[in-house]
């Protein structure tokens, strides 16, 4: 027997980027190799890639420089570029790094087995195509190795919607649902090998619209109903959602689905209706807002999240204060904010820009401002019972790290209680990013 290779991913950016990069290590086991958590003893170094935030490309390549050592000792080493860079990218990275053999873009990840048979020793293998079957389905999964307690799940990729500052319309491509019936098997695996939360992943989840398994096409919330069923299977979220596809009957399990926890994603970018326009947004801060109304009665204790830009070309002041205002209106338990920052090829990318030092000055102020929010939200958790999903063991003796309903991090002090364990917890204490607690 051959002793199995080794397999180096580094991953980047978001979820999805997570979980594509397990199918991805899955395939591969299947090529012959295991994964090592060190890029010194890999024979293959894949990396991941993210294009959302600034100067993506460009960090990828330096990344790149420093494996440059390792494939001069070892010629055999392959290295390969995977993610939204590289679908941006494409040939280019090979040009500006003749070192790199393979590029993979995020829907041909089903090939990368073959481009790595390929690729090597001077032979390049790219493959950023956009084929119309689901990827999914070629990548085989592991014989049922056994899986942390919460897990990842993509069941729809790419965006139609074109913001002016964003490029997953075009690194992601089009919206594809997943059908449901793969999804429903992937989760009954998932639950075998111990998972007991599931996140449904999509760069626009709640306009998943994939064939049901009763010949109908399903909207989220559908799918959500079913996934209710999987026995075993206790928790289940889903992220990232536009507030446009906030289908009445997704607001409605909010409140009917005890699996459907009260944590929602909801990004508004700005609080400007003009800023939002200009943004291609296709909402208002009023509907945002009267959609939350709507979302909070059909599950008062719900903790909303959204992301924010700052700084997005022609900005004042004046919007910059409706977007405070309407985080003021919301009261937000957990928010990602970013400086406005180009993308090459995006429409925003082509406008007058505004200052950096302004839009520094903004950022500081509306995060300080959303962390004053999602610090009294926590504080309020002290004295309540809430239930936590144990997924691993803490630092002190005894000590065991889970995560509540509304996605805190709570320690407690737990003989006896397991990884994958679901228990009520009171919480006594509420510090700067999690919680503590007693086994009720
Ligand atoms: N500049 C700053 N932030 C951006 N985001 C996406 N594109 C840009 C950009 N060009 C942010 C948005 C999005 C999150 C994932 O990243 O807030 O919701
Ligand atoms: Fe990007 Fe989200 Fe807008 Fe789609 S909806 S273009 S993924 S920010």
């Amino acid at each position: 027997m051959t002793a199995p290779k080794k397999l180096f991913i580094k991953t980047y950016g978001c979820q999805m980027n997570v979980y594509d990069s397990e199918r991805m290590a899955e395939a591969m086991g299947g090529a012959g190799y295991i994964e090592t958590d060190t890029p010194d003893d890999a024979d293959m170094i894949l990396l991941n890639t993210c294009h959302i935030r600034e100067k993506a490309a460009e960090k990828i390549y330096s990344e790149l420089g420093r494996y440059k050592h390792l494939k001069a000792e070892k010629p055999d080493l392959k290295i390969g570029v995977a993610g939204c860079v590289a679908q941006a990218e494409g040939a280019e990275i090979m040009r500006r790094q003749p070192m790199v053999d393979l590029v993979v873009g995020p829907q041909s990840y089903h090939r990368l087995p073959e481009l790595e048979a390929q690729a090597g020793h001077g032979k390049k293998a790219i493959d950023t195509d956009f084929p119309e079957d689901d990827k999914f389905e070629h990548l085989t999964a592991r014989p049922k190795a056994k899986r942390a307690p919460a897990a990842f799940l993509t069941v729809q990729e790419g965006c139609d919607k074109f913001c002016a500052f964003c490029v997953v319309p075009y690194t992601r491509g089009a919206e594809v649902s997943r059908p449901a019936a793969r999804i429903l098997d992937e989760a009954r695996d998932l639950v075998e090998r111990g998972v007991r939360e599931i996140t449904l992943l999509g760069q626009n989840v709640n306009a998943y619209h994939g064939a049901g398994i009763d010949g109908g096409e399903w909207s989220l919330a559908q799918l959500i109903w079913e996934l209710d069923k999987v026995d075993g299977l206790e928790r289940i979220r889903f992220t990232t959602s536009h507030p446009n596809d906030m289908s009445d009957d997704l607001i409605e399990a909010h409140g009917t689905c005890s699996k459907l926890m009260p944590y929602l994603h909801l990004p508004v970018q700005s609080g400007s209706n003009k800023i939002l326009k200009r943004m291609n947004r296709s909402h208002d801060a009023d509907s945002y807002l009267r959609l939350i109304e709507r979302i909070r009665a059909a599950r008062p204790d719900i903790l909303l999240s959204g992301d924010f830009i700052v700084g997005f070309p022609e900005e004042t002041e004046e919007d910059f204060q409706d977007t405070m205002d309407l985080i003021r209106a919301v009261n937000y338990g957990q928010a990602f904010s970013f400086k406005y920052s180009t993308r090459p090829g995006t429409p925003a990318a082509e406008r007058d820009q505004v200052d950096e030092n302004v839009k520094s000055d903004r950022l500081q102020r509306l995060q300080a401002l959303i962390s004053e929010q999602q610090q009294s939200i926590q504080d309020s958790m002290v004295g309540r019972d809430v239930s936590v999903l144990f997924e691993r063991s803490g630092r002190f003796e005894g000590q065991m790290v889970g995560k509540s309903e509304y996605l805190h991090a709570v320690h407690v002090k737990a003989d006896g209680v397991q990884a994958g364990d679901i228990r009520r917890v009171r919480i006594t204490k509420s510090n700067r990013n999690s919680l503590d607690g007693d086994l009720v």
